[in-house]
Parts: structure tokens; C-alpha cells; sequence
């Protein structure tokens, strides 16, 4: 069997590593592989390259693709791949909408009564502004478009929330992006990213995770893609998840088979666990990076076996999913400034046996091996270093004990992943 993975981050590493496990006769393919992802074959080609991209998988005869990043989604991707008849899992380009138009998602939920924060959408400066000014709530001001995770503001005050409006809808900082915002009423609660697997009509949710966005400990300074994860969550309790089965999971994707978007591929929610329940803070139409990390490592079933059904347009009706009792931690090394301006190109040194124990995995994101063997940062975020324990108090301490013995030139991470799981076990975080 022949598989493409299309992206090269650490999210895309972790699908090849368990991808491997479940087939390891399997050859795999990778669009421009990065410096850790060996053993597959390094593709030329960038994942935007849709038409050339196509046109290999037919020549060369690969059984099934998997779309790692949501920009080739949005581009229409799996499109292109249905109309040359070939197998792909990840949504077509009307269901990626779900990611690439807050405006639309929100404007889903609304209409299909799933529960997410209040709001409105403003293409017109003076208008949104007024809104602002008239709002009695706390607000979070966000570019409707893909911005990688940077066009969102949290505002603090209506002042902040302004100089966000304006920012977008007057400047030029989000692009095209920007051209429309979604103001919203700022919710309270802790984050949940949930991973669910859909045909379009069943749905199966993996194991709960958190991600750290924020670049500095306590959650502090800008946000990032992730700077670490685990899972699983236990304040996420089955009862909890019931309730996003039903209420959020479910309801979604019919919602978009009765909008004529049938969505089938990964659907990512992105919850607020507030004082009424799970809402929707965003959907995602692509696994998560770096929950990807966390979650997949602790899958003891196949993943490529409901991904080809679903990629082939059959049904995952009863799909159960076999976890490990353990918990998984991942901590991202990042380049100095990231998520701001960094440098490429420090060469990395990770100890011999570091993974022999074989609880501890480095998944490579921003790396490169150059022609002399040496391998060096080639991105903000570096390597995602997943350990796995009973515990994730246990299982963050062994990541962040990898990753202290991983070197290179400017090297940041942060030594707090997992606070809120370990407080909640000292009864320190209710
Ligand atoms: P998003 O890109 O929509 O996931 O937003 C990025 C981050 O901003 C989220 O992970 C939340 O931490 C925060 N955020 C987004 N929307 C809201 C909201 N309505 N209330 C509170 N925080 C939010
Ligand atoms: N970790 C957040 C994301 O993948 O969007």
C-alpha cells in the first residue's frame, strides 16, 4: 500500500508514526518531508500544489492521502482529489468552510441552535464600531479568515476591542482575512479540543486534549500555533462528553449534510466549558497541532482503517476506539521570537537513546537535515517531544526532562505543560 501525507509539521510527523504502525508494510510519501520524518519518501512538492499533486498520486499509484493543514482544504484539495477518482481523507472545500469562514461557522451555529458564544459580523468599519461601543459584555474580536492562529483579540476593555476593529477592517495587517470580523461575546470556562472522525453522518470522538496557546507559562504573551498538550482531560468526563456527542458533535455535521456541505474527514471542536455547558469557541476541519501529538500516541486502535473507509466515502456507523489507560504529555521547542520574526538554521543536537525507552517520542516540525547530516531548525515551532506515563503529571515531567536534553541556538519552551491536569490532581486547580 502507497500513502501521501500532505504537510510536513509535527502534527504531520505523529499521523506517519502512528500511520506506520497500523500498516508498516506501507510506503509512505511526504510532501517535503522534514528532518525527522525518515523512512518516507520526500515529495518536491508543496501542499498548494494541488493539480501536480494529483496528477503524481495518479501516475504512482498511491492508495490513499491524508491532508494534514487546513490551507490545501480550504483551497478545494479533496475536490480535486474526488474528481480524479482518488482516495482522500479530509473535508472538500464547501466543508473546510467550516474553518475558513468564522462568518459562516458562526452563522451554522446559530442557525442550527449549537451552542456557541453570541455575535455578530461586520464588513463596515463605522458599524462594528458602534457594535462595540453598545456592548455590554466583555468581547473577542476575529479576522472571519484563515490567520494561523494570530487573528484572534481577546479584548480586554472596548478600547482594546476597538484598536482590534480598526486594526482589521482599516489596516492590513490580516489581509483578505480581515476584510470581514466576527465580534463576539467573550466567554468563561477552560479550553477542550476534541478530535472527531465523521463519514458525514456518524461521528467518533477520540480522547479529549488541551493545548497551551499562549507562548509563555501561566498562559502569558501572544498567542501561538500550541506550544504543548495532554490528554487526557479528566474534567472531560464521560457524562461531559455525552454532552458533546449530542449537543455539538452530532448536530453539526448534519447540519452541514442538510446545508449540502457534508463534512467527512476530521472535525476538530474547539470548546469553552462554561458555567452552562460545552460551547463552540471554534471548529477546525483538520486534526490539531500539537494535540495531534498528545492523542494519537495513546490510540492502541487502527487509525488508517476508519480514515480509508471514510476516505473511500463508506461508513464508520459503531466506529469504537481502543485508547491506552495512560496519559500522554508534548511539549514544543520553539525558535527564539517565536511566535514573532525568528532565525533558521541552529543546528540541533538530540542525545543518542533519547526515545529508547520508548515513552518518550520527538516528533519534528520545523527541521531540516542538510546535505553534510546535519540537522538544523528550519521553523517557529521545532519539535513536539511527546512522553507517555500513567499519569500526566508523570508524563509531563519526562516530556520536559526530553526536551531540557534537546540543544539548540535560542531554544524556548515552556516547563508548565499539563498545570491545570496537575493541580486538579493536588487539588491546587479546581
Ligand atoms: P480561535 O482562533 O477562534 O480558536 O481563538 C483563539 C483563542 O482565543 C481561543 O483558543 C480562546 O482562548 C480565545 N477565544 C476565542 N473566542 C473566544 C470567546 N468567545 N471567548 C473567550 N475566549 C475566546
Ligand atoms: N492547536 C490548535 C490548532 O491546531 O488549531
Amino acid at each position: 500500500m502507497k500513502i501521501l501525507i500532505v504537510g510536513n509539521g509535527g502534527r504531520e510527523h505523529a499521523l506517519l508514526w502512528k500511520l506506520r504502525r497500523d500498516a508498516p508494510d506501507a510506503e509512505f510519501f511526504v510532501t517535503r518531508a522534514n528532518g525527522g520524518m525518515t523512512g518516507a519518501t520526500s515529495l518536491p512538492l508543496a501542499p498548494g500544489e494541488l493539480q501536480a499533486l494529483a496528477a503524481w498520486v495518479e501516475t504512482n499509484g498511491v492508495d490513499f492521502t491524508v491532508v494534514g493543514p487546513e490551507a490545501p482544504l480550504a483551497e478545494g484539495i479533496a475536490d480535486h482529489f474526488q474528481a480524479h477518482g482518488l482516495a482522500v481523507f479530509g473535508p472538500c472545500k464547501a466543508a473546510a468552510e467550516i474553518e475558513s469562514s468564522k462568518a459562516f461557522a458562526k452563522g451554522l451555529m446559530q442557525r442550527h441552535g449549537i451552542p456557541t458564544a453570541a455575535f455578530a459580523c461586520f464588513d463596515d468599519l463605522a458599524t462594528a464600531e458602534a457594535y462595540v461601543r453598545a456592548a455590554e459584555t466583555k468581547l473577542v474580536v476575529k479576522a472571519s479568515g484563515l490567520a494561523a492562529g494570530k487573528g484572534v483579540v481577546v479584548a480586554e476593555d472596548a478600547h482594546e476591542a476597538l484598536e482590534a476593529v480598526r486594526e482589521m477592517l482599516a489596516g492590513s495587517a490580516f489581509g483578505v482575512a480581515g476584510r470581514e470580523v466576527v465580534i463576539e461575546e467573550r466567554m468563561t470556562g477552560e479550553e477542550l479540543s476534541v478530535f472527531a472522525l465523521t463519514d458525514g453522518t456518524h461521528v467518533t470522538a477520540m480522547i479529549p486534549a488541551q493545548d497551551h496557546k499562549r507562548v509563555g507559562e501561566g498562559e502569558t504573551g501572544p498567542n501561538t500555533g500550541g506550544m504543548g498538550a495532554y490528554a487526557p482531560v479528566s474534567i472531560a468526563t464521560p457524562e461531559l462528553m455525552a454532552r458533546v456527542q449530542t449537543e455539538i458533535l452530532e448536530p453539526t455535521v448534519a447540519a452541514m449534510a442538510e446545508e449540502g456541505r457534508s463534512f467527512s474527514g476530521l472535525l476538530y471542536a474547539g470548546l469553552m466549558l462554561t458555567e452552562t455547558g460545552p460551547r463552540v469557541v471554534e471548529f477546525n476541519c483538520r486534526f490539531g497541532d500539537p494535540e495531534t501529538q498528545a492523542v494519537l500516541p495513546l490510540l492502541r486502535s487502527s487509525l488508517l482503517d476508519p480514515m480509508r473507509e471514510i476516505a473511500r466515502g463508506g461508513s464508520i456507523e459503531g466506529l469504537t476506539l481502543d485508547w491506552s489507560d495512560g496519559a500522554a504529555a508534548t511539549t514544543v521547542l520553539a525558535s527564539a521570537g517565536y511566535p514573532g520574526d525568528y532565525r533558521s538554521g541552529a543546528e540541533i543536537g538530540i542525545p543518542p537513546g533519547l526515545e529508547s525507552s520508548g515513552d518518550v517520542i520527538v516528533f519534528h516540525a520545523g527541521t531540516k537535515r542538510e546535505a553534510d547530516g546535519r540537522l538544523v531548525t528550519a521553523g517557529g515551532r521545532v519539535l513536539a517531544v511527546t512522553a507517555l506515563a500513567p499519569s500526566v503529571a508523570e508524563a509531563a515531567e519526562r516530556s520536559r526532562a526530553a526536551a531540557e536534553r534537546i540543544r539548540f541556538d535560542g531554544r524556548q519552551f515552556r516547563r508548565d505543560i499539563g498545570w491545570r491536569e496537575i493541580g486538579r490532581a493536588e487539588g491546587t486547580h479546581a
